[in-house]
């Protein structure tokens, strides 16, 4: 859902000739190999990305779908054949045109090794071994391109996510005004994602649209149970496309209790 979103966010910026500037600011390692190791023994994949690239590309209802799938096939055929994925930081530089840019922060020392590497040859890609919320303040608002998009996908691993999460959106749209910016986050009980998106509200934030897929009712705090990603100052007529992207999906994650919202959080 995420890599749909981003693709449709991205494929909005292309939409004026002007450069843009993306930051991926928990980047990760850039492409998973789906048949090695790690991802054979959860087999995860299969119930997600697995279930659409068994699909037809003709398929009238998946047509949101194709841009982000389209990327992740050329990404196969470029492994001849072999099943590896792209994330967030390749598939941004896949759609990248002459002029744009893209910055990674990993704090992994290891992932971050993976991603020097695989960008070691693109020189409009900058890999930052950085904190993700320190260069929030260092690299924003970016010094080449006046539009952009920022990316935070922080692991949620520390208790406190929710709440750096708040701060740095307000830091980022702060920082750089014209900026989009969009944050994941886990949906286990609804509790703690309702009370983030009402703490940007109280903060005064506008301008503030979410995207939200559960597989479930989200109930259990102990299951992923469904995602969302907060997108500020969305483009023009993104709201039609992320529904249009959530609707295609439905059929495909889950089982019978799959929804998708799209709404306006705060509007403009
Ligand atoms: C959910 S993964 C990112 C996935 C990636 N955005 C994608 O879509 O392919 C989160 C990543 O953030 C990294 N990370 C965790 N805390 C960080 C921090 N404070 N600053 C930068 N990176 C961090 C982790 O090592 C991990 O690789």
């Amino acid at each position: 859902m995420k890599h749909a979103l981003l693709t449709a966010l991205i494929s909005a910026l292309r939409r004026k000739s002007t450069p843009f500037s993306v930051l991926d600011t928990h980047a990760g390692i850039g492409t998973y190999d789906l048949s090695g190791p790690q991802a054979q023994s959860t087999g995860e994949w299969r119930d997600g990305i697995g279930r659409l690239l068994d699909t037809d590309p003709a398929t009238p209802a998946l047509a949101s779908l194709q841009p982000w799938l389209n990327v992740v096939r050329d990404i196969i055929r470029a492994h001849d054949g072999k099943l590896f994925y792209p994330g967030s930081p390749e598939l941004v530089a896949k759609l990248l045109r002459p002029g744009d840019t893209l910055t990674c922060c990993e704090l992994h020392p290891e992932d971050q090794r993976s991603l020097k590497s695989l960008f070691r040859n693109n020189p409009a890609v900058s890999v930052h071994g950085r904190d993700a919320y320190a260069a929030i303040a260092a690299l924003l608002p970016p010094r080449t391109a006046k539009r952009g998009l920022v990316l935070m996908d922080p692991p949620f691993e520390q208790r406190d996510e929710f709440a750096r999460l708040t701060h740095a959106v307000i830091e980022a749209r702060t920082r750089f005004p014209a900026g989009i910016v969009a944050a994941w986050y886990p949906i286990k009980h609804g509790a703690p994602p309702r009370a983030f998106l009402h703490a940007l509200k109280d903060a005064g934030q506008r301008n503030l649209l979410t995207a939200e897929l559960t597989l479930r009712p989200p109930l259990d705090p102990t299951r992923l149970n469904g995602c969302g990603l907060l997108i500020a100052n969305p483009p023009y007529q993104f709201e039609e496309d992320a529904r249009s992207i959530l609707n295609a999906l439905c059929p495909y994650l889950g089982e019978t209790e799959t929804r998708a919202t799209v709404e306006w959080v705060v509007p403009e």
